[in-house]
């Protein structure tokens, strides 16, 4: 009987299945959207449960499409957004509030509030900033202002986790409670330095280490299914042998698995992740630290960039502007002006990520003169992208003392050429786009499959892994440093906007 590995990639706008081949081909997709819910300004928040509902809709589908019964499933992967938090109650398994949402911005005073000397002692155990994006701070809000949550943790009743961990929860009927690094190190509260929970920094967030999952690698068996996650009649149990962050994942998906190695996902936000293999780069310009991956006994490091509005730039230009219909046309528009009237957008709309980590920056177009058309704005807007991604390449290319020859790109956007032209002009490096771009799924689907055998190691899947697109600068140093100038004159200008 042939088998195929399932996995489940549930990221922040939407969930999706994906049934895989040993071929490491996709076989069959099921996606579906939840709700995002904002309750006040700087505020998102998602039904918990809407998701877990989501995810088995998309599973029964995936494999209703492909004709297929759990039992032809070899093994279950998970990939997810990170950082996200759902608190919930481990006697009902209901969740005491709204999962709150990486975006979410509502403890930044709070994380403010910190000295210079808390936040690098911080920074030197978990490598990251006291920063809301991370999950530490949003736990904490919910056991301050959730009736009764601090009560209920103090008796060890609630459970925290980030969306894996959820789902794993689940998926095994309460059985199983447990993460992967890759997504502890996104907490705030895991130390990279010993590689565990750290009670130092529960202390600091008042959070009591019963609320906290038990640590596993990237790729082993973390449980089984409880019978009847599809159907009454299918009751066949499936192992669920990875977990890991959807960043991570794409960075093993696209077998960046050595030092030096490096990839960017253009999504709603853009993240830009290096292998730093056995060592933990300190950035000295506003990058983070993070664990990579957990896998054959190994735990390796990397340094990550996030843009923080990168597709969802796009996404204004149709929605809010209306300038244009759908994503396609901004290529065509963007190739219908060239760029020497010197537009700049800066789509600071929720403040600016690394390496600048300003929360009260704002949104701003710059050069207008009364010959602007909505080409320059649309164009303006794609260059953005691949500015704010080269912000991040230049920082990385600081820390390590080198440039970057070629890099991997992957997610919706890396399918839009005019960017990925520019992306290589600007950043004066080759762009590599695999032929399979779903890289975050694929990453969850190798570990799920490597821990059970489906493929003997890396090496099996490599065979696989085929090159789409390869571009290589058309524009000289010298020609691209004037417009990197003022795009950083730009960004300058909506600094703390917000006061
Ligand atoms: O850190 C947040 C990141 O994991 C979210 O990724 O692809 O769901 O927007 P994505």
């Amino acid at each position: 009987m042939e088998k195929f590995i399932l996995t489940i990639d549930e990221g922040t706008t939407s969930t999706r299945a994906i049934v895989v081949n040993k071929k490491c081909e996709i076989v069959s997709v099921d996606q579906a959207a939840f709700a995002q819910i904002f309750p006040q300004e700087g505020w998102v928040e998602q039904d918990a449960i809407e998701i877990w509902n989501a995810v088995r809709t998309t599973v029964t589908n995936s494999l209703n499409k492909a004709h297929l019964t759990l039992s032809q499933i070899e093994a279950i992967g998970i990939t997810n957004q990170r950082e996200t938090v759902v608190v919930w109650d481990k006697e009902t398994g209901i969740p005491i509030y709204n999962a709150i949402v990486w975006q979410d911005k509502r403890t930044a005073k709070f994380c403010e509030s910190f000295t210079q000397q808390e936040v690098d002692a911080i920074r030197d155990k978990t490598g990251l900033f006291i920063n809301p994006y991370f999950s530490a701070s949003k736990v904490k809000w919910i056991l301050d202002n959730v009736e009764g949550a601090q009560k209920l943790a103090n008796k060890g009743r609630l459970f925290f986790g980030t969306i894996n961990t959820w789902l794993i929860y689940r998926l095994t009927a309460g059985e199983v409670f447990a993460t992967d690094r890759t997504n502890a190190c996104r907490t705030l509260l895991y130390n990279i330095q010993t590689n565990d929970w750290d009670q130092s920094l529960l202390d600091i967030f008042g959070i009591p280490k019963s609320m906290l999952p038990s640590l596993k690698s990237n790729s082993e068996t973390y449980g089984y299914t409880f019978p009847g996650l599809v159907s009454k009649v299918d009751t066949h149990k499936v192992p669920i042998t990875s977990s890991i962050g959807d960043q991570q994942a794409a960075l093993f998906g696209q077998l960046a698995v050595n030092k030096g190695e490096a990839k960017v996902t253009y999504g709603t936000g853009c993240f830009i992740l290096m292998n730093t293999a056995s060592e933990r780069v300190f950035s000295q310009h506003g990058l983070l630290t993070t664990v990579v991956s957990d896998y054959d006994g190994v735990i390796k490091y990397g340094i990550e960039g996030s843009v923080l509005v990168a597709g969802a730039a796009v996404q204004w230009l149709r929605d809010s502007l209306r300038l244009v219909y759908n994503e396609l046309e901004t290529e065509w528009y963007s190739g219908q002006v060239n760029d020497d009237r010197r537009v700049y957008v800066v789509p600071a709309f929720t403040g600016l990520g690394s390496p600048y980590w300003d929360n009260y920056a704002r949104g701003a177009i710059f050069g207008l003169d009364r010959g602007t058309k909505r080409e320059h704005i649309v164009r303006a807007t794609l260059e953005a992208i691949a500015y704010q991604v080269n912000d991040v390449l230049e920082a990385m290319s600081k820390d390590m003392g080198k440039k970057f020859s070629s890099i991997k790109v992957d997610g919706g956007a890396s399918n839009n050429r005019f960017l990925m032209q520019f992306q290589a002009n600007i950043s004066q490096t080759t762009i590599i786009k695999p032929q399979n771009v779903e890289t975050t799924a694929m990453g969850a689907t190798y570990l799920a499959g490597l821990a059970t055998g489906f493929w003997k190691n890396l090496e099996e899947i490599k065979k696989h892994y085929v090159i789409a697109l390869e571009l290589k600068p058309t524009e000289t140093e010298a020609q691209v440093a004037k417009k990197i100038k003022g795009w950083k004159a730009a960004v300058q200008r909506t600094f703390s906007w917000v006061l």
